[in-house]
């Protein structure tokens, strides 16, 4: 028997993960931002990261015209921008404090990690796609930063 959505849904809701906004812009030079919690490292050797991105989002189609994206991991506290990157908003960054890369990418300062990609390579993945991304640059911030977490539906908070 096909597992249905919500045994799908259920089971995956059972895997916490961190939450981050990825950031592209689209071949007007239109920013787009979108909250992803589907993001994962996949190669040290080239580093490589992914994340897997909705076909009808208009991050997907911003995505398949651009070269480059940035992983931005949402620290503790971040709840309401990971809420604003998840609205369908025409400008995203209206509000927003923001600054911009050298490849002309937008990116969130306040973020406790920053991955600066460009893209490796795109796969089908049903009604999402695939992005590879091959990591050209990195920023960190300081190791007692604590992340903002997702599970079971819920924002959390690592527990002291
Ligand atoms: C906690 C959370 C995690 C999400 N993770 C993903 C994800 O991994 N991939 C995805 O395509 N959408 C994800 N979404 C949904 C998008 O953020 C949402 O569809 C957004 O409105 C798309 O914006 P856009 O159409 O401007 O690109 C997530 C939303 C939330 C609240």
């Amino acid at each position: 028997m096909p597992v249905s959505p919500n045994e799908f849904r259920s089971a995956l809701s059972r895997f916490a993960s961190g939450i981050t906004v990825v950031t592209t812009k689209d071949n007007l030079g239109k920013f787009y931002g979108i909250t992803v919690s589907a993001f994962c490292s996949v190669s040290l050797e080239p580093p490589l990261v992914l994340i897997c991105i909705e076909k009808l989002t208009g991050s997907h189609s911003a995505l398949l015209e651009s070269s480059r994206f940035t992983v931005n991991i949402l620290a503790a506290g971040d709840e309401g921008l990971s809420e604003h990157f998840a609205s369908i908003l025409d400008e995203k960054f209206e509000g927003v404090s923001y600054e911009v890369d050298d490849h002309g990418i937008p990116f969130l300062p306040s973020s406790m990690a920053r991955l600066e990609c460009s893209i490796f390579r795109t796969l089908d993945g049903g009604d999402h796609s695939v992005f590879l991304g091959l990591v050209e640059d990195v920023s960190v911030r300081d190791a007692e930063t604590d992340p903002l977490l997702y599970f079971q539906g819920a924002y959390r908070e690592i527990a002291k």
